[in-house]
């Protein structure tokens, strides 16, 4: 008897408590028209406070863009380990008034002195230290632009409203937690180095500890210029000073024109259909929303709930294989370089993909044609949100690695991101997480480096979710077995807590959280031809809402991998009237 796919993710998932409430009693007669609107709004996030930052901004009359740029700078505020206003982010966004979709990329862009060379040592390698630590390995940061773009175009709160939960947080402090501590621990020898990060971290003398208060009064201070002054209160003037004066204190090179001239750009999502659902996700220069239609493209040939375990762990992983290799080769910004997007994403190509698949036996990476690449690692942070306006934001932002560059401007509070290795610095050589690129992805001056950051929105006739993760090049596929989750009835709370599994084409291994595939079905899936690592750490932080339109239920799902996130519904009720 075949097992639907939620089968064995459902007995994983079941002990979990469902966080956030149903916003209403859900309506019991499912064959009712779709409410044209959700009943309240929701909000997922990597942190308590960061989801409170934008319910309040909703109770105080915002709407889902207003909510996020909250969400986001709290984030940047308490969570300095995944993202900030040194880093970058895409923001997917859907528009109640005027139904579009827009994606907001607000990536980091590479400085003019950031060439190839720059990154070599006199061997010609790659100069490891430069691309992960410190001034060089940072990239002119995006996500300051972000919020003033998000505010001014499609909010309805000013920034002195928006971003005074972070300041106040910034200034008056917040509780670490152990992942901050546990990070700091890994990263401090390169974050000690530098006097703007010491002044931070170690004001008290000690590194921090989980328990103690963390303030961050210059942070507090760049924000308020943020607020007082939009874009020119961080690109210009006496935060722009700064940050130009740090870079060069440490060996740098960043110019006055890189800071003044960054630009976010408004993208059009990537869009197809799967199972009935439509994927609205992101386009180059992230390669996720490529890679995602290409697996749900290459799965849809398979009733998935019809294989037995073994042979449905088979197919997801022989289309992760495949997207992953694609990922390598062709994806870059595709203002410098042109991407396939139209034919990688198309149906026709999955199809030519899945006629490669033998049913029974794993396709060896190194017989598809291509270069290697490997891991990436969990930073990075994600929200969603829906408004009872029928307003969305999936969300996704980043410093790239632990504590960026471990760098921090003195003066700004401004944590520097090191996104410069997401850049292939030298074709071919792996980075700090053995992805490589090659041409497609080679750092130019105003390019922005390829990212695995996957903000995406799913819709079928009966359910509307957001939904995004951090994870590295894991994100791509956490967010294809959220899809699946969705795809086979589960809630929100059970996608965020679903087992993962990942393929990225090399190393050629299937890579699984411990218990996420049972013996039985790793032993078949190796009698196939696959090497498997059954044992893995956790990986992940997935956010998601959703808002089933028959019932009215909205819920949040916030991952129990991460003990400080959470979501929260707020009914319509207790919002103001408009
Ligand atoms: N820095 C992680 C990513 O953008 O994929």
């Amino acid at each position: 008897m075949p097992r639907p796919l939620h089968t064995l993710i459902l007995a994983l998932v079941l002990c979990v408590p469902t966080v956030a409430p149903a916003a209403q009693a859900p309506r019991d007669d499912a064959s009712v028209a779709p409410l044209a609107k959700p009943p309240g709004a929701a909000i997922a996030s990597g942190h308590a406070l960061a989801t409170q930052a934008g319910i309040d901004m909703i109770r105080a009359g915002g709407n889902a863009f207003d909510a996020a740029v909250a969400v986001s700078a709290t984030l940047s505020v308490v969570e300095p380990i995944s993202s900030g206003i040194g880093g970058g982010g895409f923001f997917l966004l859907h528009d109640a008034k005027s139904g579009r979709d827009i994606f907001v990329d607000a990536r980091e862009t590479a400085p003019a002195a950031a060439t190839p060379a720059a990154f070599l040592d006199a061997n010609g390698e790659l100069n490891r230290d430069r691309a992960t630590n410190g001034p060089w390995s940072a990239g002119i940061p995006g996500l300051p632009a972000a919020l003033v773009h998000l505010t001014e175009k499609y909010g309805r709160l000013p920034l002195n409203t928006t971003l005074a939960p972070a300041i106040r947080l910034a200034r008056e402090g917040f509780e670490i937690y152990p992942r901050l501590e546990k990070g700091y621990a890994s990263r401090r020898q390169v974050m000690e180095r530098y006097r703007g990060t010491r002044a931070v971290f170690l004001a008290d003398g000690t590194p921090p500890t989980a328990g103690e208060i963390l303030k961050q009064p210059e942070l507090a201070r760049t924000l308020e210029l943020i607020a007082e002054k939009g874009f020119d209160g961080f690109y210009r003037g006496e935060t722009a000073k700064k940050l130009l004066a740090a870079v060069k204190e440490e060996g740098g090179r960043w110019r006055a024109d890189e800071l003044a001239g960054y630009v976010v750009k408004e993208r059009e999502p990537l869009r197809f259909r799967y199972r009935g659902w439509d994927v609205t996700t992101a386009p180059p220069p992230s390669s996720g929303g490529v890679a995602l239609a290409q697996m749900l493209q290459i799965l849809e040939g398979w009733d998935l709930a019809r294989l037995d375990d073994a042979h449905r762990h088979h197919v997801v992983v022989e289309a992760m294989r495949r997207a992953y290799r694609d990922r390598t080769i062709y994806l870059g910004d595709p203002d410098f370089v042109k991407v396939p997007v139209r034919r990688l994403a198309s149906a026709d190509y999955a199809a030519g993909l899945r006629a490669t698949i033998h049913p029974d036996k794993a396709t060896p990476s190194a017989l598809l044609s291509g270069q290697p690449a490997p891991l990436e690692d969990d930073e990075t942070t994600h929200f969603s949100i829906l408004d009872a306006e029928g307003n969305r934001v999936s969300a996704t932002q980043t410093v790239n690695l632990l504590y960026g560059s471990g760098m921090v401007a003195p003066g700004t509070g401004v944590l520097l991101n090191n996104e410069m290795d997401d850049f292939a610095l030298r074709p071919g050589t792996p980075n700090a997480f053995g992805v490589m690129g090659f041409a497609a992805n080679a750092p130019e001056a105003g390019k922005r480096m390829l990212s695995s950051m996957t903000p995406s929105f799913i819709e079928s006739k009966d359910r509307l979710a957001a939904i995004g993760a951090p994870g590295g090049s894991r994100i791509i596929t956490e967010v294809l077995v959220g899809i699946l989750g969705y795809d086979a009835g589960l809630n929100a709370q059970q996608v965020a807590a679903l087992s993962r599994f990942h393929h990225q084409w090399l190393p050629d291994v299937i890579s699984a959280e411990t218990g996420a595939i049972d013996p039985a079905t790793v032993a078949a899936l190796q009698a196939m031809g696959h090497t498997v690592n059954a044992a893995e750490a956790n990986w992940g932080n997935l956010q998601t809402v959703s808002w089933d339109k028959r019932t009215g239920a909205l819920e949040g799902g916030t991952d129990p991998r991460n003990p400080v996130g959470s979501a929260e519904v707020l009914n319509a009720s207790e919002q103001p009237r408009r």
